[in-house]
């Protein structure tokens, strides 16, 4: 960007394309010629789209003594917005490894949503496309020595003008690149195959109820063992017993027939039922919705945990992230899981997320953006780790010192602001919206291991307790026992 509008006055009759000839006007910079007519004067901008296309004229507006000024209430890029049909240079990565015969059919092997913002630029600002591609095929990184791989060399070296995917915008990039408005935000994050064991604790039939709720419903069964026992139809011992089996739903033959003692039946089996009614509710609900027990939740448990590898594209932001990060831990992390692996990581994002799959204790670090892309692609489900993940923007990157980055930042906000990148991601991630992988998960014998213990306890509580009695009843000899 030009701090200054230039402004030359010439003569009347001086062909503007002749005396230009030769002279680049850099598309970006504003050049205003004056040129006295018969009563004012005639303001017009010239520019050159590129050093090697022909000059442009814009009536730029007029002076007059009588009028004074008339200039466009209109900004640069709102006036100088096409670029008439010129070709610009871009770097492309190539997202698959099925390439298209010809060239031009690569372009639809990147990630498409970024290629629709891409037609629409074409349209809106009327230029073509010349696809580039690095020879590493990667995004683009430092080397130890300082020089940049990927997209972003061939933009340092001049080779390319433009990117033609989205980067993320990092310190160490901008000052390689230059970068337009930010197109969205991303965040970057960590995925795992997803667990197909489930987290069953022991508590898990405790769960349903908070203890508060428990400790009421022991309150309510002692309290109904009181009211029994008060109607001095039945023994504290028998009372209990019966109040037992009514809230484990059972039946019973009542002896007695007494109103009182039928009325404090009837409000116990009341109770009873919309106490297990709530709580079977509440247990299968928990049975069901369960989720998979995932071995760590952030960066600090992966740490700890230490079985997992970490991948992810080679050259990109997300690995300068982990490499160059000022936190002791994010640096743990890299040299501990992902440091002893990077030789190969593979460099296609598809092959990559697909190890998840194929591979055991693999994690892989992914922005959402492209995990929406290639979620569908890949024959296993994924579980995110909530705690392992960062947040960025990405833009497009230009040449630095571009003359089309503010034409190309002005579109971007445009676009932002009329929420067409919104819409054009909604409309293209619901478009990959299929059926997703369900995990089913199977109960296994760790999984009622709390309901066998109990059943083990419980006999091996009754062969001791009948152990006792056949001790007891040996000294005592055999006598009758009632039963009442
Ligand atoms: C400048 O003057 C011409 C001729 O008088 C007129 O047609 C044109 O609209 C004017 N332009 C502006 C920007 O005022
Ligand atoms: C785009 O540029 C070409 C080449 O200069 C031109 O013929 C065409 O009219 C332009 N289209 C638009 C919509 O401005
Ligand atoms: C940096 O290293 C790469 C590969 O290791 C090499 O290709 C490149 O020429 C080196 N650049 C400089 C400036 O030394």
């Amino acid at each position: 960007m030009f701090l200054f509008t230039w402004i030359l006055f010439i003569d009347k009759y001086v062909a503007l394309d002749v005396l230009f000839a030769g002279i680049d006007i850099p598309f970006n910079c504003e050049f205003v010629v004056a040129q006295p007519q018969n009563d004012f004067v005639l303001l017009s901008e010239i520019y050159r789209v590129s050093s090697s296309q022909s000059l442009q004229f814009n009536r730029f507006g007029n002076w007059s003594q009588s009028l004074g000024l008339s200039v466009p209430s209109c900004g640069l890029y709102a006036r100088r917005g096409n670029l008439n049909g010129y070709t610009l240079k871009t770097g492309l990565k190539i997202e698959h490894t099925d390439r298209g015969q010809h060239d031009t059919e690569m372009n639809s092997f990147s990630t498409d949503f970024f290629l629709e913002y891409w037609r629409y630029l074409e349209k809106e600002i009327n230029f073509t496309t010349e696809y580039h591609y690095p020879p590493d095929n990667a995004y683009g990184g430092k080397l130890e020595n300082g020089t940049w791989t990927g997209v972003i060399g061939m933009l340092k070296s001049g080779q390319v003008e433009i990117s033609n995917v989205a980067f993320e915008m990092t310190a160490e990039r901008s000052e390689a690149v230059d970068f337009t408005l930010p197109l969205y935000n991303v965040r970057t994050g960590m995925i795992i195959r997803k667990p197909s064991s489930v987290a069953l604790p022991w508590n898990a039939y405790l769960k349903p109820f908070s203890f508060k709720l428990w400790a009421a419903v022991l309150f309510i069964m002692l309290l109904s063992v009181a009211c029994m026992s008060a109607t001095r139809q039945t023994s504290i011992a028998s009372s209990m017993f019966l109040v037992t089996a009514a809230f484990c739903l059972q039946g019973q033959n009542l002896l007695q027939r007494c109103t009182s003692l039928r009325l404090v039946m009837v409000t116990i089996y009341l109770t009873a039922v919309i106490v297990i009614a709530s709580y079977s509710a509440s247990f299968i609900s928990r049975l069901t919705l369960r989720e998979p027990a995932l071995p760590f939740t952030d960066f600090n448990e992966f740490l700890q945990d230490g079985s997992y590898q970490l991948a992810m594209l080679p050259s990109t932001s997300r690995l300068d992230f982990l490499k160059s990060s000022r936190a002791e831990l994010i640096r743990q992390v890299y040299k501990k899981t992902v440091a002893p692996y990077e030789k190969n990581f593979p460099t296609q994002e598809l092959v990559g997320v697909e190890s998840i799959c194929t591979k055991d204790k693999y994690a892989y670090f992914i922005s959402d953006k492209h995990l929406v892309y290639f979620s569908k692609k890949i024959s296993c489900s994924y579980a995110e780790i909530p705690g392992a993940s960062y947040p960025g923007s990405v833009a497009i990157a230009l040449r630095k010192g571009s003359p089309y980055t503010k034409l190309f930042s002005f579109r971007v906000q445009e676009m932002r602001r009329s929420g067409l990148i919104k819409t054009i991601f909604i409309r293209y991630s619901s478009r990959l919206r299929q059926d997703s992988v369900e995990v089913r998960y199977d109960i296994d014998v760790t999984d009622i291991a709390p309901i066998l213990c109990i059943l083990l306890a419980g006999i091996l509580t009754a062969l001791c307790i009948l152990a006792v009695e056949f001790h007891i009843s040996k000294k005592v000899g055999p006598h009758r026992i009632n039963i009442n």
